[in-house]
């Protein structure tokens, strides 16, 4: 099954020195992942994770998600960047966007991922009155957004259980030894999961980090992992009949013919927060040095009616990446209507997914013809296994992608120049040195 990559509508865009380094860009990227002697090749753990799991940290992942479901009706995931975009995006592609309205199943919210007063107000008014749990996620164990908001719910339970239920209550994902979270988890023994030190955050959703709250909102893990799984197998072989490292030169060769903007697009609101995870991975991943294609997203049909025109004529600087599933995962037939007072019987009797499945032809072809490139990416269908297979494909892509643009597909060093200057603003012990000069920059 796998994931076919479509590049019959690229060919006009490419002449045979792209197809040649097409060739190039994956071999030397094949090298330096299976040499294990790329930059960053610290960061390498996720490539054999599908296989080399503790078998024993996932039963206990399990077992806490069992506990979680049976005492509580809403579980708060703090966590931000890598430290969530995986477990959301797994569980609104997989429960659908309307899940925690479902009756069902635990309400799965997420918090520490924004500084928002209103945002932390209203989430904490949706626990009154239910019981609630809390998963807090950061493998550094001191990032500012979830500390705050991890300080906030650790309160909020304590006030309501007292310390020794609230100390149940509460499930740490976090690096093995280090770190003030790890801390503070050993001092106020907290049950603890582990990020491993082999496995940067954006590229962390199949360990603990993403399994805990996925399991606990009852999409099967298993199934996401054996995708992983076969897609660790299957996108192993060298060359360009690897689809990994076929988008990704593919993505590469239009980068070097000014294609700079990426955008991803899908046809389903529930591959929303997917999206978001791949803009993530690659964002970080690749931006930086002075390089790095943007990466962006579209819902369609939802955004032709608003990006959609800038796609067709803007800027020429895009191209597209369509995630396509042939199968629908639900399915709706538009009913019938003798008086066709809409004019819409041409119509009658047809699946929804068919009206979708020809809107996607219909913008491929024209913005195709309107100077934007578009690979299609074709998965079967969406369920668990697909999901864990197209985050293993992503990942392979992102980091051979990484290596054939020259950078660090595993660093993140420019996430730190807002952060020190923030805590300089907020006056961190250690960090207020400049605080007057930046604050002299500022407008009051
Ligand atoms: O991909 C990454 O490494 C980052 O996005 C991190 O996940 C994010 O900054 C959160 O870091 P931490 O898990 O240490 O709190």
């Amino acid at each position: 099954m796998g994931i076919k990559v479509c590049d019959q509508t690229l060919r006009t865009f490419l002449d045979a020195r792209d197809l040649a380094y097409l060739e190039e860009a994956a071999a030397g990227a094949h090298k330096l992942l299976v040499g294990k002697n790329g930059a960053g090749s610290d960061f390498l753990g996720w490539l054999s994770y599908p296989e080399t799991y503790d078998r024993a940290e996932y039963a206990r992942v399990q077992e806490a998600a069992r506990r979680i479901r049976e005492t509580s009706d809403v579980l708060i995931v703090i966590g931000i960047g890598g430290s969530y975009l995986g477990a959301l995006s797994a569980i609104e592609l997989l429960r659908g966007r309307f899940h925690n309205l479902k009756a069902d199943g635990l309400q799965v919210f997420f918090a520490g991922n924004n500084l928002s007063a209103s945002y932390l107000n209203e989430l904490l008014a949706l626990c009154e009155g239910r019981e609630v749990s809390v998963n807090v996620i950061s493998k550094s164990g001191t990032t500012t957004e979830p500390a705050i908001a991890f300080r906030i719910f650790k309160q909020y339970l304590e006030q309501r259980y007292g310390r020794a239920e609230a100390a149940q209550r509460i499930y740490v994902t976090t690096d093995r030894e280090k770190g003030t979270l790890k801390a503070l988890a050993d001092a106020e023994g907290y049950e603890t999961f582990v990020v491993p030190d082999d496995i940067g955050g954006r590229y962390s959703v199949l360990t603990s980090v993403g399994m805990l709250p996925i399991a606990a909102a009852g999409c099967d893990t298993g199934a996401i992992l054996s995708g992983a799984g076969d897609a660790m197998r299957e996108l192993a072989a060298p060359g360009l009949a690897n689809p990994a490292y076929h988008y990704a030169a593919l993505r590469n060769a239009l980068y070097r013919k000014g294609k700079t903007t990426e955008i991803l697009v899908g046809y389903e609101p529930d591959l929303v927060s997917f999206q978001e995870w791949w803009k993530q991975l690659f964002g970080e991943s690749e931006g930086k040095d002075g390089k790095g294609i943007f990466p962006a997203s579209v819902c369609f049909s939802t955004d032709l009616h608003s990006m959609g025109q800038y796609i067709q004529q803007g800027l020429r600087n895009l191209f597209e990446t369509v995630l396509f599933f042939r199968q629908p995962k639900q399915e709706y037939i538009i009913p019938c209507d003798d008086a066709n007072a809409d004019g819409l019987s041409f119509l009658d009797r047809m699946p929804v997914s068919r009206v979708n499945h020809r809107a996607f032809e219909a913008a491929l072809l024209a913005h195709t013809d309107g100077g934007v490139p578009n690979i299609v990416l074709e998965a079967e269908r969406i369920d668990a296994y697909t999901y864990g297979y197209l985050v293993y494909f992503f990942e392979k892509a992102c980091a051979a992608s990484g290596y054939m643009l020259g950078v660090n597909p595993f660093n993140q060093p420019g996430v730190e120049d807002y952060k020190v200057n923030m805590f300089a603003l907020l006056g961190k012990p250690g960090y207020a040195e400049n605080r007057t000069q930046l604050e002299s920059r500022l407008w009051r």
